[in-house]
């Protein structure tokens, strides 16, 4: 074995090809030029003067050159595959197919929205349309052409939150308010044009209550009434009982108590089973296995006639429900106010219906 070539342009070279991996693609061209290039490559014309060399120094030098070159031509080819790679991946083309991909996180629907979708849903399949009314009603919508007397206690202020008058302070019953239910918008189709009426309607009421579990001071009504010839009570029963059925299940069973309204005769209160404990009584339902989902009655034949409803020909019912309560009972939710904190932690626990 022939000892290596030792001279200082060889040290040189090796110290250039250690140096090809940092070069950046102008330099890296123009260093295989330099080194390479057919006529003014620095590698080239020393394996040309190899020529002139005896055929042992040939042989010597001639292998180790030759090395050099294969080395060259190796490390340059790498590292112009190097930068191509990185170029596109600058670029934005340099996509790995392999990596898992990211979780989309999709908006779901609010428990209460879907209660109060499903229960449009069920009133639109037995022929009731949508109608709606304003959040800021007159008195006489909100209460006086709904049979309250004028002392009744809801109209206090503790209950209902009026606007201030701007100005001249209005005539008895035209002062406005925040709706405390939705059953002015009855009034509103009543006065709209003649029966019959099949109509839900879903809104907000207002109530100067602050927030605790049970009260919130901004919440959510759905309305239903129906006036036609001849409906009497059993249509109330059988249509709400078909309700309590389709919303919480075949088989529910629902049971109706006496109460009191100003605008219906006779009046109820429908509660059903209680969907957490099956009727068995737990703490939601206190004990008693029922919850109370609705108050409901036959609308009395003042309201009809204050909306110009002739009594003797036509009868009808009225009832009004809470979904966020609604929503509360069929999730076992324990405090209203988990339902307008906008939680996530909360409400992703209500994937919606179909997604
Ligand atoms: N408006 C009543 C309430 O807010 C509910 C109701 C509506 C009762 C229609 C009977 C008939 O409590």
């Amino acid at each position: 074995m022939s000892a290596p070539i030792e001279d200082p342009p060889l040290t040189n070279l090796r110290d250039r090809l250690a140096a090809i991996a940092t070069l950046d693609a102008a330099a890296l061209e123009a260093e295989d030029i330099a080194i390479l290039g057919r006529k003014q490559g620095e590698l080239t014309g020393r394996l040309k003067s190899l020529a002139a060399l005896s055929i042992e120094e040939k042989r010597a030098q001639g292998a180790e050159l030759n090395a050099l070159k294969v080395q060259f031509e190796a490390a340059i080819g790498v590292r112009r595959v190097e930068l191509a790679d990185a170029a596109r991946q600058r670029e934005g083309a340099g996509v790995d197919l392999t990596m898992p991909g990211r979780e989309a996180w999709r908006g779901t629907m609010h428990p209460v929205t879907v209660v109060i979708d499903e229960i449009v849903e069920i009133f639109g399949a037995l022929g009731f349309s949508v109608a709606l009314g304003p959040e800021v009603e007159s008195e006489e919508n909100n209460f006086g052409a709904l049979n309250f007397a004028p002392d009744h206690p809801a109209m206090d202020m503790h209950d209902t939150l009026y606007l201030d008058p701007q100005g001249a302070v209005p005539a008895e019953g035209q002062r406005l308010l925040l709706r405390t239910h939705t059953s002015p918008v009855q009034v509103r189709v009543m006065r709209e044009g003649p029966p019959p009426y099949r109509v839900v309607i879903p809104g907000t009421v207002y109530r100067n209550d602050a927030f605790d579990p049970s009260h919130a001071p901004a919440f959510a009504q759905i309305e239903g009434l129906a006036v036609d010839e001849g409906i009497t009570f059993v249509d109330l029963k059988a249509t709400l009982a078909h309700f309590a059925e389709r919303f919480f299940g075949r088989g529910t069973t629902v049971r109706f108590r006496p109460s009191f309204f100003p605008f219906t005769e006779p009046s109820a209160e429908m509660d059903v089973a209680c969907q957490l404990c099956a009727g068995q009584g737990c703490a939601a339902c206190k004990g008693t296995g029922w919850m109370e989902i609705l108050g409901c009655g036959m609308v009395h034949e003042n309201v009809l006639r204050n909306c110009a409803v002739d009594p003797e020909r036509w009868t009808g019912f009225a009832f009004g429900m809470g979904p966020q309560r609604i929503a509360m009972l069929r999730h076992g939710v324990p405090d209203i106010r988990h339902l307008y904190a906008g939680d996530m932690r909360f409400l992703q626990q209500f994937p919606s219906v179909g997604s």
